[in-house]
């Protein structure tokens, strides 16, 4: 079975009937809006209500008929359940590779508890380490924004669909990819940088966000708790 489905599968147990939950984007959070929906269809579960954190994740939802509900509606959310590019010991996240990454985290801060649902290829002893750190820009002057992403000590592209335009998140900005050679030296550096920057809308940071991950492995599924 997809490591993926199994972490999921972990993540549906947590939820419980009149919860309002944070539903992620991506192929992993996809499988849990998918559990999700089959739980509400069986009556196993009931009055759970969703804020989706993509276009493509309400889409997933509505199809199982999943209530969706704004952030304006609640005060906080009971559970948010998501996937991640990478995670790292501490529990910091690199996210946003399913371009989602700004409403991701609009949505997750609203969360009482945010479990991460990976399989064991997304590990990192250091952020940076596997892949781009993704980071949302405005498009206005947006290869200035990319120059100065460059002078933090990456290699900073915008990221472009294959015709060669400018990929658009669901907010209608662009997004610039930054490749660490052998990873972040300092996150929360490079966190604090990029929010005091004009153009740069949100980065992919996700830095003592995440409760719990659950990491699915070729040797089954394990826990990883903040602070333990
Ligand atoms: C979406 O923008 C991302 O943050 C996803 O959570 C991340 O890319 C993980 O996606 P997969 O579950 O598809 O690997």
């Amino acid at each position: 079975m997809d490591l993926r489905l199994q972490a999921a599968q972990r993540a549906i147990e947590e939820v419980k009937s009149g919860m309002t939950l944070g539903l992620g984007t991506g192929a992993t959070a996809g499988y849990f809006i998918d559990l999700l929906g089959e739980r509400l269809k069986s009556g196993e579960l009931h009055q759970v209500r969703g804020v989706p954190t993509s276009e493509a994740s309400a889409e997933r939802a509505r199809r199982w008929g999943i209530p969706l509900i704004s952030l304006s509606e609640v005060n906080e959310l009971d559970l948010a359940v998501d996937g991640a590019d990478e995670v790292d010991a501490q529990l910091n996240l690199i996210k946003g590779l399913g371009r989602a990454l700004l409403r991701e985290k609009i949505v997750e801060i609203h969360a009482r508890r945010f479990v991460v649902i990976v399989d064991e290829s997304k590990l990192t002893p250091r952020l940076g380490g596997k892949g781009p750190l993704p980071i949302e820009i405005v498009p206005f002057e947006a290869q200035a924004h990319v120059r100065w992403l460059n002078s933090l000590g990456c290699r900073a592209e915008l990221w472009l669909e294959t015709d060669g335009s400018p990929a658009r998140t669901d907010n209608g900005n662009y997004l610039a990819r930054c490749w660490f050679e052998g990873g972040i030296p300092d996150p929360y550096i490079l966190a604090r940088r990029l929010a005091d920057r004009p153009g740069i809308v949100e980065h992919g940071l996700f830095l003592d966000m995440a409760q719990q991950v659950i990491v699915a492995g070729q040797d089954g599924v394990r826990t990883l708790e903040r602070g333990r």
